[in-house]
């Protein structure tokens, strides 16, 4: 998320009021035909279907349901689950300095959420498949969150309406669950942030369905390479500068580019915090500290022009090109001698 993205929300003139649909029910894949525009057609970057803006959600569905035994973040509005959208108390974004005192509950506390989530997203990898729709996804993520008591951030973040973002192809983040089957030419990004024990834990991960096209595979491998590389810089004492130049290289090595509308960012006790985490060659001088917990989630983007533009739905940012991009995500502990990937299950 990053400032850049929150103003152009805020101020899309087309943004419109979205009603509420009553009794959205869990349906299971839908026949493609179905789903308009949905086939997969050859570009410069490679055979897969581009999703349309014309596919925008225009209502957003009821939010499933939360347990009221499991602690809502504070953004969250007090009415969310109980009035029509139009009632809803504007909720807070949520943006603070972060920090986790290390050797203390804290750190355990975060650990654990970042662990949590890692296990929800390790677990869609092992369901996805063609035939899925996106809220399928989100249903496997929102039922899986509640069972072990936390909370999926994303729900009523910002009047966000479901419970993970699910980013298509062309899409590059912040993409709505909702009933498009997936294609087996499809790439897709599942980012999944749980509220557990008053801490945040985020992470995402692009997965490569059985017939996507070698382009398609090589941006997800590139992807997830770029953030490794950028893990491998960071540490106590490192500039939080190297995160951005080691993965814009990586990227434009291969024909790629990295997206800058969107940053990783501080968490803990809070969604997004203080520092941006900048995935692009930058300048930034300050140095990373023992007790900074941070993500980074680079979106790459096929060829050399990565920008988004805003759908309709208020959220959704695709490419302007058509391109594809992908993005993985980590959440980071700097310690005292090194840095801990808090979502890294193996
Ligand atoms: N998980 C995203 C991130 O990495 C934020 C999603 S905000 C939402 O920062 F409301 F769209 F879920
Ligand atoms: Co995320
Ligand atoms: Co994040």
């Amino acid at each position: 998320m990053t400032t850049a993205v929150r103003a152009l929300r805020a101020t899309a003139s087309t943004r419109r009021v979205l009603s509420v649909s009553r009794s959205r029910c869990f349906s299971y894949s839908a026949p493609h035909a179905d789903w308009p525009h949905n086939t997969p057609s050859p570009s410069q970057f490679g055979t897969y279907a581009v999703l349309s803006p014309a596919s925008a959600m225009q209502v957003y569905p009821d939010p499933r349901p939360v347990p009221e035994s499991i602690p809502r973040p504070a953004y969250v509005p007090s009415n969310y689950f109980t009035a029509p959208i139009w009632e809803h108390l504007p909720g807070g974004e949520e943006v603070g300095a972060d920090g986790i005192k290390l050797g203390s509950d804290e750190e355990k506390g975060v650990r654990a959420a970042g662990r949590l989530a890692g296990e929800v997203l390790a677990a869609v990898g092992k369901v996805i498949e063609p035939g899925m729709t996106t809220d399928d996804i989100d249903a496997v993520v929102h039922e899986m969150a509640v069972k072990h008591g936390a909370y999926p951030s994303p729900l009523g973040y910002s009047h966000f309406p479901r419970s993970c973002t699910t980013s298509v192809n062309n899409v590059i983040a912040h993409g709505i669950p909702d009933s498009r089957p997936l294609l087996a030419t499809d790439i897709v990004n599942v980012d999944i942030t749980l509220y557990y024990n008053g801490f945040h834990g985020d992470t995402s991960a692009t997965f490569v369905l059985p017939a996507a096209d070698a382009p398609g595979r090589e941006l997800v491998r590139v992807t997830r390479e770029s953030l490794e590389l950028a893990i491998d810089v960071c540490g106590p004492g490192k500039s939080y500068a190297s995160i951005g130049r080691v993965i814009e290289e990586h990227a434009r090595k291969h024909g790629m580019s990295v997206n800058t509308q969107f940053v990783g960012h501080g968490i803990g006790r809070k969604f997004h915090a203080y520092p941006h985490i900048l995935h692009h060659k930058n300048h930034e001088r300050a140095l990373m500290k023992p007790g900074d917990c941070f993500t980074i989630e680079p979106p790459l983007v096929q060829g050399s022009r990565p920008r988004g533009g805003l759908w309709d739905d208020g959220w959704t940012v695709a490419t302007d090109t058509g391109a594809r991009s992908a993005q993985f995500e980590h959440q980071i502990l700097i310690t005292e001698t090194g840095a801990d990937v808090l979502t890294r299950v193996t």
